[in-house]
């Protein structure tokens, strides 16, 4: 059998420990990163790293705004509806989820993103407002070298809508242009001991997707 590489054992972590991550590490996770293929080179993202007391902050304005069930918006259109195909493997993974937790431990996992996981950095990724989808093409590729160097440091990760839908609450902090649109918030930490985290999400085979002619 092929060794899995640790690409394929990267998975999401939605429950991290206090332990701080040292501002070098998340440097180099960032720069790292930064070698991400772009549309000839113009590295269209930008990137604001959210650590130490602005990280809390964040986090307890976070559980603050779910908690008063604050209007919640993103400034990147989201999804609005999906193929058939797309629905077919949301609705896979929401049944792999109820056949793995069971009912309290579900709802632990659907409500570990009202305290942003606990994250003890989080990288927030804006590209130019109403950019080329080539761009996010771009930034993705940012933010999937994000999760790589960070999980070859030891380091769990989660990207998340969650993050990113009160942007308000991550503008207070940073000096983020009007031009700019957060695309989005990776939490970042080193994972906690907790079932929360042990779920692994499997994929489709390639014949679902992959058209092949030799
Ligand atoms: C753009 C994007 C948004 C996501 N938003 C959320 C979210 O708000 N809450 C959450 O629990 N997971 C979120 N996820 C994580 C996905 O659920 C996860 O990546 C997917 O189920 C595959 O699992 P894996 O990352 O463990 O391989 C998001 C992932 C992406 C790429």
């Amino acid at each position: 059998m092929n060794q899995l590489s640790h690409t394929q054992y990267r998975h999401s972590t939605r429950l991290f420990t206090d332990q701080v991550i040292d501002l070098a590490t998340l440097e180099n996770i960032i720069r790292t990163a930064s070698h991400a293929p772009s549309w000839e080179n113009a590295q269209p993202w930008k990137v604001y790293l959210a650590t130490g007391d602005t990280v809390k902050q964040i986090r307890t304005s976070h559980e603050k705004a779910v908690q008063d069930k604050a209007k919640s918006w993103t400034e990147v259109t989201p999804p609005l509806d999906w193929k058939p195909d797309q629905q077919k493997n949301i609705e896979h993974w929401q049944t792999a989820l109820g056949d793995f937790f069971n009912s309290d431990e579900l709802q632990a996992f659907h409500t570990a993103g009202k305290k942003l996981y606990h994250a003890a950095a989080i990288v927030y990724i804006t590209i130019p407002k109403n950019a080329s989808a080539y761009l996010a093409y771009d930034a993705g590729a940012f933010g999937y070298g994000v999760l790589l160097a960070a999980k070859d440091a030891g380091i769990g990760t989660i990207p998340a809508y969650e993050m990113i839908r009160y942007p308000d609450e991550i503008r207070a902090h940073f000096d983020i242009s009007s031009d700019e649109a957060l695309l989005m918030g990776i939490a970042l930490g080193y994972p906690a001991s907790s079932k929360i985290n042990d779920l692994k999400t499997d994929r489709r085979p390639l014949k679902n997707f992959l058209q092949i002619k030799d």
